[in-house]
């Protein structure tokens, strides 16, 4: 492997970047703040400032031959994915990189109800931040023919890990669904998560998709319970669905008004990734 060229390097992208450097893979990012810019460099990350929403500025990015990361979200608004779009008619001719992982989510697919959710389960979005991943994974698909690139898309569930438990939420008594009634939901410790982000760079088949999940879904509000015994905070106060619509963000009601069954065989048979936090309980103790 040459090089990696991170396009959204923020938490995740660090993760992954940290360990290609560690192996001296030069790592370099887009990011759109000469601060950030100046925090990823003293990392050792090469970085180019640029903003995926202004056209003008994706000029000389390092994506000949690169493995190219793409980890920065559609921006809100819309069903569409503006970002995508501009990078994709920015890369020239000649300018293609190796392959490319794009990190989507498993909002993709919609409310599944209590059926297993594999990469063969029908696509529908219900929300219009699962559209815009949805057109998202199709830009890059359709561009990946167009100039033979192949891109592998990760659909990804809720991350967590040291530094992404929902202190905030715990801390201003955010609440969660009561325990009969909350839908089923899915995560990945960011660990694992890494892992199968340097997986699927090394061994992802060509225009594959992976969904990436531990494979042991719970609610939300084992999530927030399981966090707040672990930080030694009040457990959520429980609500009903009547309830929950008056007092949930709609951010949170979007979540957790969908049901999903993640099944993660293909992250574990295919890329060959075995997880080290295979259920919450492992993954939460691990979080310090
Ligand atoms: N949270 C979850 O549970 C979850 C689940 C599934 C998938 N995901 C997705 O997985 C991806 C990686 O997650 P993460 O936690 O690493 O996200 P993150 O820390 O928010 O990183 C995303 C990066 O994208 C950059 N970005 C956003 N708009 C940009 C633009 N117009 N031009 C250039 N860069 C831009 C951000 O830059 P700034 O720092 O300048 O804002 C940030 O560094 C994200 O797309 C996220 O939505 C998250």
């Amino acid at each position: 492997m040459t090089s990696v060229f991170i396009v959204g390097c923020g938490d995740m992208g660090k993760r992954v970047a940290r360990e290609y450097l560690a192996e001296g893979v030069p790592v370099s990012a887009l990011v759109r703040s000469l601060e950030k810019g100046a925090a990823l460099e003293s990392m050792g990350i090469r970085t180019v400032i640029a903003d995926l929403d202004d056209p003008a500025t994706l000029t000389g990015l390092p994506t000949a031959g690169a493995i190219l990361l793409y980890f920065a979200p559609p921006p809100g608004g819309g069903h569409q994915d503006p970002r995508v779009r501009n990078l994709c008619q920015a890369m020239a001719p000649g300018d293609e990189p190796a392959r490319t992982v794009y990190m989507s989510t498993s909002g993709v697919y919609g409310d599944c109800g209590d059926n297993t959710v594999t990469e063969g389960s029908p696509a529908i979005p219900l929300t219009a931040r699962g559209k815009r991943r949805l057109h998202a994974e199709s830009l890059w698909r359709e561009w990946g023919a167009e100039r033979n690139v192949p891109v592998i898309i990760l659909r990804v569930t809720g991350i967590y890990g040291p530094g992404r438990l929902p202190v905030s939420q715990l801390t201003t008594g955010q609440p969660v669904l009561e325990v009969g009634i909350a839908n089923l939901t899915n995560r990945i410790h960011a660990d694992d998560l890494t892992a199968v982000c340097r997986a699927a760079a090394d061994r992802g088949e060509r225009d594959q998709i992976y969904n990436v999940s531990d494979g042991h879904p719970t609610t939300m509000t084992d999530y927030f319970n399981a966090a707040a015994d672990f930080l030694g905070l009040p457990r959520p106060p429980q609500v009903s669905w009547e309830e929950a619509r008056q007092v949930m963000s709609p951010l949170m009601l979007s979540y957790v008004a969908e049901s999903r069954r993640m099944d993660n065989r293909k992250i574990r048979e295919e890329l060959g990734v075995t997880l080290r936090y295979p259920t919450l309980a492992e993954g939460i103790r691990a979080c310090v």
